[in-house]
């Protein structure tokens, strides 16, 4: 663990060398560009929080293929940006492109973030807490990322081996943060809200290959739906609060985001007996 001053005192000396690329805007955090072998971000709250987390991770050496497996945070830049290694590779777009969907690209994201649970487990967040969350604290098994959306990690060679973007990393637990990967990549939404690209997709059976590869239990397999349901619950209130501070939040919210949660909670809980059987079929 590293001391608190530690990483505030860290600067970033910019050699003003690398040419400057415009990366692919997220939903809320604008500005993140990457300069040769780094990418900049503005500076946040739990930027500080997030360093110590990443040094973490480069200690236990949380890395596939031998390569990092998450950014290094080097520190500050002149301009007070935070600057984060660059890791290679191919990132989804917001329009999900057919080797994003692939079954076996599903299954490595799940064993990317059990290794990051691995990787995690000794993590204790004493010099730099973490924004607590607004509603509903989670219960606090381990620090980890809680935001494994397609566009937060690095695929090469059609496998999961990054994972960028830790602005909601934070105490939780393995099961939800698996659970919310899995709504993100399967992904678990009703079927009316899927894009054009995503529609052809078995969903029961694309749970079944995450749940698998991630070794969830029987009882985790039994309760998921219900579990799931109660998530997305959870998220629509979250969201909602988040709109009230306005910009990307706020953005999201007026597009729509609460309906959509809202119709996949109940797509979820139609569906339970389906689910359950799916989950526990043999095989
Ligand atoms: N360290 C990194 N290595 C490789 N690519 C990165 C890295 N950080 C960001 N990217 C690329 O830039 C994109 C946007 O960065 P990031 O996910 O950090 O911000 P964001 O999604 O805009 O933020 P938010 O999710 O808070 O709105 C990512 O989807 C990814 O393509
Ligand atoms: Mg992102």
């Amino acid at each position: 663990m590293v001391p608190n001053g530690a990483v505030r005192a860290r600067k970033y000396l910019d050699d003003g060398r690398g040419e400057v690329v415009e990366l692919p805007a997220g939903d809320v955090t604008v500005g993140v560009i990457r300069i040769g072998e780094t990418v900049r971000r503005p500076h946040q709250e739990q930027s500080w929080a997030v360093a110590t987390y990443l040094d973490h991770l480069a200690s236990v050496g949380f890395t596939i293929d031998g390569l990092p497996a998450s950014p290094r945070f080097l520190g500050l830049d002149p301009e007070g940006r935070d600057t984060l290694s660059f890791i290679p590779g191919d990132v989804a777009g917001a329009e999900l492109e057919p080797w994003v969907l692939t079954d076996a690209l599903l299954e490595s994201v799940a064993l990317l973030v059990t290794a990051l649970h691995h990787a995690s487990a000794a993590f204790e967040p004493i010099t730099e807490p973490f924004p607590p969350r607004e509603i509903a604290q989670d219960p606090f098994e381990l620090v980890t990322h809680l935001d494994v959306t397609p566009q937060n990690v690095v695929v090469r060679d059609g496998r999961a081996v990054g994972l960028v973007d830790f602005d909601l990393a934070g105490p939780s637990t393995r099961f939800i943060d698996s659970v919310n990967t899995a709504m993100h990549w399967v992904p678990l939404r009703d079927p009316v809200d899927l894009p054009a690209s995503s529609r052809g997709l078995d969903q029961l059976a694309r749970l079944k290959i995450f749940a698998d590869a991630s070794a969830w239990t029987t009882s985790e397999r039994r309760m998921f739906a219900r579990f799931a349901a109660g998530r997305a619950a959870l998220s629509w209130r979250r969201m909602r609060l988040r709109a009230e501070s306005g910009g990307g939040w706020a953005r999201m919210w007026q597009e729509g985001v609460g309906d959509v949660i809202e119709r996949r909670r109940l797509w979820l809980l139609d569906r339970e007996t389906a689910i359950g059987r799916a989950l526990l079929s043999p095989g």
